[in-house]
C-alpha cells in the first residue's frame, strides 16, 4: 500500500447487538489489507440505510464484531491483486456496495465498484446508490409496472420512498403513497404522486377505503410495501385481485403470520425481492447502473434529497433520528 495511506482510520464498530448506543466510534481502527479482486476506497460519504438498523439490532444477523454500512462514494486508493479485468485505476472517482462503510476507508470488491461519470459528485452517488438501485430492480424484475396501472407506495418520503415515486412517475404508473405527516405529504405531492394519504393522521387512518374509493373499488395492481407490520394487513386489502404485494422492507416489524389461503382468495402474488439478488452478476450491476446514471445526467435529472450529512462520530443520531420516523430522504456520514 503506498506510504500516504495510514495504518489506522477512524470507524464506527458494534461489539454486540443493541440500541443506537452499541456504534462505537473509534479513531484507531486498522485499515484492512486488500485481499485478492478487492480495492481501497477513501469514503467521501457513506451511507446510512434502514437495514443498517436491522443489524445493529439483531432483528437480520450477521459476524460480530462488525463495522456496518452497506454503501459509499469516493475515490480508489489503492488496488489489491487480481482487480485488473475491472479496469480501475487509483484515483478513480466510484460509488461501491458491499459491506463496511461506516469508515473512512473501505474494500469492497471490485466486482461490485462502478466508476462515476463525470457529471454524477460522491455526494450524488451516496444520496441515490442504495435506495436508487432498489427503486430500479424492484419496478422492473419486483414486478413490471406498466404505464397507467395503479400503484401504492408506503413510506414514500423515505429514502427508498423518494427515488421509487419519482421512477413510477416516469413510467406512467398512476401513484397512490402514504407518507407521515403533512410535511411527508407535501413533499411526496410534489414528486408528481397522484394521490398521497398522511396514514399517520386520523384522516389517514382509513387509507384502505381511500385506496379503494380512488381505484373506483379495484384495489392497486402492486403494492411497493416496506413498512411490513403495521401496513401488512391493509396491503393485502388495498391489492387487486391477481395483483402483487412487493414486500422489500421491515420498517415497523416483521409481516405478521400468513396463512397462505389468505393470498389465494384474491390470487395475490407475493414478492420479497432485495437489492444484492438483483444485482449478483457484473452484467446485471452494470445494467441498473447505467439506468441510475442515465436518470442522475439526464435533463430532467431525479431529484435528491439527501435529510442530512452526519460526522462519522454522530452515527447513532443518524440511527435515532431514522428509526423514529423524523427523516426524509436519505441520511449520509461524512467519515
Ligand atoms: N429489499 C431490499 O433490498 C431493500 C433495499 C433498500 C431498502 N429496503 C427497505 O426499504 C425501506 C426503506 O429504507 P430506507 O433506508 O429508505 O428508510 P426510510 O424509508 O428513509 O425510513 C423508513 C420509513 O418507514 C416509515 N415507517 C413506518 N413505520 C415505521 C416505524 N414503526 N419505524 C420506523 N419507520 C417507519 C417512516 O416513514 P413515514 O413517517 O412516512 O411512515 C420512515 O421514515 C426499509 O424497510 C428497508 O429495509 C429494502
Amino acid at each position: 500500500m503506498s506510504s500516504s495511506i495510514p495504518s489506522t482510520q477512524h470507524a464506527v464498530v458494534v461489539k454486540e447487538v443493541g440500541g443506537p448506543e452499541v456504534l462505537e466510534y473509534h479513531t484507531d481502527v486498522a485499515i484492512p489489507a486488500l485481499k485478492e479482486g478487492q480495492v481501497l476506497v477513501k469514503n467521501t460519504v457513506s451511507g446510512v440505510n434502514f437495514v443498517d438498523t436491522y443489524y445493529r439490532s439483531g432483528f437480520y444477523k450477521s459476524e460480530k464484531p462488525e463495522i456496518l454500512g452497506r454503501e459509499g462514494a469516493g475515490v480508489i486508493v489503492a488496488l489489491g491483486p487480481k482487480t485488473a479485468p475491472y479496469n480501475f485505476a487509483v484515483g478513480d472517482r466510484v460509488l461501491w456496495l458491499g459491506i463496511s462503510g461506516y469508515a473512512q476507508y473501505s474494500t469492497p470488491d471490485a466486482a461490485k465498484v462502478m466508476k462515476l461519470p463525470s457529471g454524477v459528485s460522491e455526494e450524488d452517488a451516496g444520496a441515490c446508490a442504495l435506495p436508487g438501485l432498489t427503486a430500479l430492480t424492484i419496478v422492473e424484475e419486483s414486478y413490471k409496472v406498466q404505464a397507467g396501472e395503479w400503484v401504492l407506495v408506503h413510506a414514500a418520503a423515505g429514502g427508498v420512498g423518494v427515488l421509487l415515486t419519482q421512477i413510477l412517475k416516469r413510467l406512467g404508473a398512476k401513484i397512490i403513497a402514504t407518507a407521515g405527516g403533512p410535511e411527508k405529504v407535501a413533499l411526496v405531492k410534489s414528486l408528481g404522486a397522484d394521490h398521497v394519504i398522511d396514514y399517520r393522521s386520523p384522516k389517514g387512518q382509513d387509507w384502505v377505503a381511500q385506496v379503494k374509493s380512488i381505484t373506483g373499488g379495484h384495489g392497486v395492481d402492486v403494492v411497493y410495501d416496506s413498512v411490513a407490520k403495521d401496513t401488512w394487513e391493509g396491503s393485502l386489502e388495498s391489492v387487486r385481485r391477481k395483483g402483487t404485494i412487493v414486500w422489500f422492507g421491515n420498517a415497523s416489524g416483521p409481516v405478521p403470520p400468513l396463512t397462505l389461503h389468505r393470498i389465494a382468495i384474491k390470487c395475490v402474488k407475493i414478492v420479497r425481492p432485495t437489492l444484492f439478488g438483483y444485482i449478483e452478476t457484473r452484467e446485471e450491476l452494470e445494467y441498473y447502473t447505467a439506468k441510475l446514471f442515465d436518470l442522475l445526467t439526464a435533463k430532467d435529472k431525479l431529484k435528491l434529497f439527501i435529510h442530512k450529512v452526519y460526522p462519522l462520530e454522530d452515527v447513532g443520531q443518524a440511527h435515532i433520528d431514522l428509526t423514529s420516523r423524523k427523516t426524509t430522504g436519505k441520511l449520509l456520514l461524512k467519515p
